[in-house]
């Protein structure tokens, strides 16, 4: 149901998948990954700092569907990164899932010592043990900079964007390299107020559609990918329901034009974690 999208490698990914970034530890994140994996979700993404891994492990056992028609995507942490111990954290992630592979390992932040971090994915990647690498929260200096020390280009950009901070020239500089982006708080993240927005809602019931699948369907028509969190059964739902409409032109400027050019989260460029 979830079209893919094919990675500068030849790897294919779902367009739209989970996101479990401040889904709490525990039953919560178990629940929340096996409903989505059942409701036809094939794509879930988490990260070593969101201490969510061993219950994403768990919720996709539970789920039944099998390991190689899902698409597991995890992160290397900061402190990982400054500590040079890519290769042991990626280990850690393994166990703490319950997996002996991911689909696409992303350095979290451009953190210090990122460039060594980069060579040691590179190895992860050679020797199989991660289908792609890719990068999150990387400014267009951040991949110029990548793309002069290495040869292997990444498969993904993780970084900021929704209707409220588009990010859009970013996204065309990573395009036009390749790099396939996806995006985080594609809601506006929590306690955000832009589901609420009264242009959203108007496009919406337009197309018997609710505000939150206006603006997945916004992503997915960009050629972003696009992994929403949500803890509830009912929107994790609602939320894969978005294949059967289509946005106009002029509903995707007028969406693009509710851009603030105000982050919700850090600055890649400045950022203190
Ligand atoms: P909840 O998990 O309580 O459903 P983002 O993906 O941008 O970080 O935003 C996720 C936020 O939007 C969460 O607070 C989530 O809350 C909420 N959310 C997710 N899906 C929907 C939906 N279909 N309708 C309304 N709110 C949603």
């Amino acid at each position: 149901q979830v079209p893919n999208i094919k990675l500068n490698n030849g790897v294919d990914i779902p367009q739209l998948g989970l996101g479990v970034f401040q889904t709490p530890v525990g039953q919560t994140t178990v629940d929340a990954v096996r409903a989505a994996l059942q409701a036809g979700y094939r794509h879930i993404d988490t990260a070593r700092i969101y201490q969510n891994e061993e219950s994403v492990g768990q919720g996709i056992r539970e789920s039944g569907v099998k390991r190689r028609d899902i698409f597991l995507t995890t992160k290397l942490w900061n402190d990982d990164i400054r500590a040079g111990r890519t290769r042991e954290a990626f280990n850690e992630s393994l166990d703490r899932l319950g997996l002996d592979y991911v689909d696409l390992y992303l350095i979290h932040w451009p953190a210090q010592g990122w460039e060594k971090a980069w060579e040691q994915m590179v190895e992860l990647y050679r020797e199989r043990r991660v289908r792609a690498i890719g990068v999150c929260n990387f400014e267009q200096h951040h991949l110029e900079d990548l793309m002069a020390i290495s040869d292997v280009r990444p498969a993904v950009n993780q970084i900021e964007s929704s209707p409220q901070f588009t990010n859009q020239e970013l996204i065309d500089f990573s395009n036009g390299k390749r790099i396939d982006v996806e995006a985080w708080s594609p809601l506006g993240g929590t306690g955000g107020s832009l589901l609420g927005n009264p242009a959203l809602k108007r496009i919406g019931d337009r197309h018997g559609k609710s505000p939150a699948q206006v603006v997945i369907r916004w992503h997915l028509q960009r050629g972003v990918i696009v992994i929403p969190k949500s803890i509830h059964e009912e929107r994790i739902r609602q939320n894969l329901d978005v294949f059967d409409f289509e946005l106009s032109d002029a509903e995707i400027d007028e969406i693009s034009a509710l851009n603030t050019g105000k982050r919700n989260g850090a600055d890649p460029d400045n950022f203190d974690f």
